[in-house]
């Protein structure tokens, strides 16, 4: 079976007992437990974003009435899917689609294969553009200093993220409004407003945080060690999620010739939801894994009930387009902090201190 080849951390793989047909309708009789299912594998259980999905989708199903337990994907007709790494997952696709098993890329996209059904995603290229509207909205003049860093080179979403970033930046680079301090390739291609996969690739491959607190680290570090002075002080930097903000935030905010940062992010997570309360990071983008898990349920019954699921947009994988329907984000400052976290639900008040 295709579970084999699924070589990543399979976090939370559901199997639904109940079937999601009956459960839709409880005013029926509930028919006997049968082996319909839908399996779900996240990319990892060591970053905060990943857990929120597995929380909300064990949520959904609860409150729906499904019997949730975790076990390794068996007898599947849908797989929600994940992936660590985009390309690698598409043995997986293909095999679970020899197998008969509807594949929906979930978040991230499954690349190079024509193996997967259905992307179920956020607006990834608003999130970056997210990220130069608050940069820009906070630079006057010319010659700010901009450092760029950048998700993992392994997954697509990096890319969607940095052209979303570079949209919005690219003509207030060219204008001379912001200076580029940390990657040479971006330099390079500054008076180019919309760059290919692979010159993506070169300035991704210089400033890659691979996803990784540490990485992130260590890079930010290595930049304000090779930055003069004068590239300091006031700085704007595009930080690709919210763990990699706080990692870099940290760094920056330790270097005594950093007098102001402007930092992005993503996520929500809460302890970036915390740094935003204290100051010390100045956005993030919340992107509601509660819509998202609704949208992929939503995705998986049309696919158990032979139907299409409904498709507003799509994205191409290297093979072919894959039909989406990507949902919207939204930016959170310390402005909108309490509004878009606290009273919207997502998370409780009591999770934070000092919310204004
Ligand atoms: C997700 C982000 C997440 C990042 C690192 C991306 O694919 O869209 O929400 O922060 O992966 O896990």
């Amino acid at each position: 079976m295709f579970k084999k080849s699924l070589g990543y951390v399979v976090v939370a793989a559901l199997f639904i007992v109940a079937t999601i047909l009956s459960a839709c309708a409880p005013a029926t009789p509930t028919p006997a437990a049968s082996t319909l299912a839908v399996g779900i594998v996240l990319p990892t259980k060591d970053e905060p974003r990943w857990i929120q999905d597995e929380t909300r989708f064990k949520d959904a199903f609860t409150k729906a009435g499904y019997d949730v337990q975790i076990l390794f994907s068996q007898g599947i007709k849908v797989l929600i899917i994940c992936p660590q790494d985009g390309t690698a997952a598409a043995a997986a696709a293909e095999e679970a689609r020899a197998a008969g098993v509807k594949v929906i890329s979930y978040d991230r996209l499954i690349r190079d294969t024509d193996a997967v059904d259905y992307y179920v995603t956020f607006d990834s290229v608003a999130v970056g553009e997210a990220w130069g509207d608050f940069l820009i909205s906070k630079a006057t003049g010319t010659g700010n200093n901009l450092y760029l860093y950048a998700g993992a080179a392994s997954d697509n979403n990096a890319f969607l993220f940095f052209q979303g970033a570079w949209n919005k930046l690219q003509p207030k680079i060219a204008d001379g409004t912001f200076v580029i301090k940390n990657s040479s390739e971006a330099v390079a291609l500054k008076d180019k407003a919309t760059l290919t996969r692979d010159e993506e690739a070169k300035i991704i491959g210089q400033v890659t945080t691979d996803w990784k607190f540490d990485v992130a680290k260590n890079l930010a570090e290595a930049n304000l060690t090779a930055a003069p002075a004068a590239d300091k002080g006031t700085v704007f930097i595009v930080a690709p999620n919210d763990g990699t903000a706080r990692a870099i935030a940290d760094a920056f905010a330790a270097d005594k010739d950093v007098k102001t940062y402007y930092i992005s992010g993503q996520d929500a997570e809460k302890a970036s939801v915390q740094y935003i309360i204290d100051g010390k990071q100045s956005m993030t983008v919340l992107k509601d894994v509660r819509t998202l898990v609704s949208d992929a349920i939503t995705a998986a019954v049309a696919f158990l009930e032979g139907k299409t699921p409904e498709q507003t947009n799509a994205y191409n994988n290297g093979k072919i387009d894959v039909p989406a329907k990507p949902s919207a984000i939204v930016t959170v400052t310390k402005d909108n902090v309490k509004a878009a976290v606290i009273d919207s639900g997502y998370y409780p008040a009591s999770d934070f201190t000092g919310l204004p």
